[in-house]
């Protein structure tokens, strides 16, 4: 799709809301396992999920496992640098072969000992000979998984048929063009568990109108302001939302330089004193200066991005459960995904991306400084609200708290429905696209 599509898509003059049949948005959603099957049935089990990243697993025979709900995928790195995936069960009796997230070489399964290859194919087995039709290794293979990869990422789909990845992903490719995600380093890669339905969060992401109230620290430096955010709905039901990076109006002092606006300007040569009365200004004067110093500070991947990503907050939602949200700084990759059984459970995953920069040894993170190098993966128990010790200043964490708050009051008789204001459209697009495929219209 090229730009003018989109802007015809997303800029009419008619509200978002016309475009919106009003599906009903119930509690059910959120808890019934009757929905659950269905959102299995026909949505996860055709749509594209993330297995990982490419640098997980840079050398031959290589693995990384992806499980999702009760199934479970091991992609391998081949020895021509492809890769391929297969469903991580053994065709003997069933057993899970690979049991760890990452792992290399060929998978012996722990039940009768059977070997399989990294192309899937069975290399060894105990008596061969006794098998009706003789020695099956070398002819009997693990299923084989559709597999492909953008961004830097792995990417499969359990539909024997799969619409193409980059036609499922489109426009998203094409809207991180600037940004090579490829070369991008985790410097994060964190999961949680969180008491609450999956959608909690692509209905978060899908929103700013909760930043006034559930993160007001965030004024100082994010216009979250819905006449000044550019909201944006596309055919195949992903969503970007664009917030200034700028004081919003409704900051208590909305024109003085507030912390960390006043870091971030006097981090690139700005002096706050400066923009007194007018901090707004300091979004302009700062694409100027990474511009202008990004070179000469390491920041060689500036060159490409617009002058608008220099400073803007890109919150692009990925129909249905990733949220990749492009900064100054990198990419915030977030996800949810279902409770194996349990509807009223999901993980979070939290991974933050950053572009190399020349002689940087450490990275401004949303969990604090990190080296700036691949990063270990760490579980980390959250639940109902415990405590992790370096989320607490973190917006994350009140997202999470309002999530598991907002699951009980699912179960209410007085919910019926969502009321939502305009700019909380593409919340109900988001559910509007996941009946599409549950109705069989997608
Ligand atoms: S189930 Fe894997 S070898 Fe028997
Ligand atoms: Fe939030």
């Amino acid at each position: 799709m090229g730009k003018d599509e989109i802007a015809g898509i997303n800029t009419g003059t008619r509200p978002i809301s016309e475009r919106l049949r009003g599906d009903r948005i119930t509690g059910d959603r959120y808890y019934a396992p009757e929905f659950a099957k269905l959102e299995w049935d026909h949505m996860w089990t055709r749509v594209w999920h993330v297995a990982g990243r490419l640098s997980d697993i840079p050398e031959t025979g290589d693995y990384v496992v992806h499980n999702f709900r009760r199934e479970s995928v091991v992609v391998f790195r081949q020895a021509d640098g492809s890769i391929r995936a297969f469903y991580n069960s053994c065709k003997h009796r069933g057993n899970r072969l690979a049991w760890s997230t990452l792992g290399g070489g060929e998978l012996v399964c722990s039940y009768h000992g059977w070997r399989w290859g990294i192309d899937g194919t069975l290399e060894q087995v105990q008596d061969p000979d006794d098998f009706e039709g003789g020695d099956p290794c070398g002819k009997l293979k693990l299923s084989e998984v559709a597999v492909d990869t953008w961004g830097g990422f792995i990417w499969y789909n359990m539909d024997p048929n799969p619409r193409p990845l980059l036609d499922f992903l489109d426009p998203i490719p094409w809207l991180f063009r600037n940004r090579d995600m490829e070369n991008m380093v985790r410097v994060v890669w964190r999961t949680f568990d969180v008491d609450a339905n999956w959608k909690f969060s692509s209905d978060n992401f899908n929103e700013s109108y909760h930043l006034p109230t559930v993160h007001p620290e965030l004024a100082t430096t994010t216009d979250e302001d819905y006449k000044n955010t550019i909201f944006e709905m596309y055919p195949n039901g992903h969503n970007r939302m664009i917030e200034q990076g700028q004081p919003s109006m409704r900051a208590p002092h909305p024109n003085e330089v507030e912390q960390p606006w006043d870091m971030m300007l006097a981090q690139w040569g700005l002096d706050p004193k400066d923009f007194a009365g007018r901090s707004r200004d300091g979004r302009l004067a700062l694409q100027e200066q990474r511009r202008k110093l990004g070179p000469q500070k390491g920041y060689h991947h500036y060159a490409s991005w617009s002058d608008d990503e220099l400073t803007d907050y890109f919150h692009h939602t990925l129909f249905p459960n990733v949220t990749m949200t492009g900064t100054a700084d990198g990419v915030h990759f977030f996800r949810t995904e279902p409770h194996p059984t349990d509807p009223e459970k999901c993980t979070f995953d939290y991974w933050c991306l950053v572009p190399k920069i020349d002689g940087a040894e450490e990275v401004a993170t949303i969990v604090g400084m990190r080296p700036l190098r691949e990063a270990d993966y760490e579980f980390i128990p959250y639940g109902s609200g415990q405590p992790i010790p370096d989320m607490m200043e973190s917006f994350l964490i009140q997202d999470l708290g309002v999530a598991v708050g907002q699951q009980n009051g699912f179960h209410s008789r007085g919910y019926t429905d969502a009321f939502l204001s305009g700019q909380e459209s593409r919340v109900r697009r988001f559910h509007e696209v996941l009946n599409d495929y549950i109705e069989g219209r997608r």
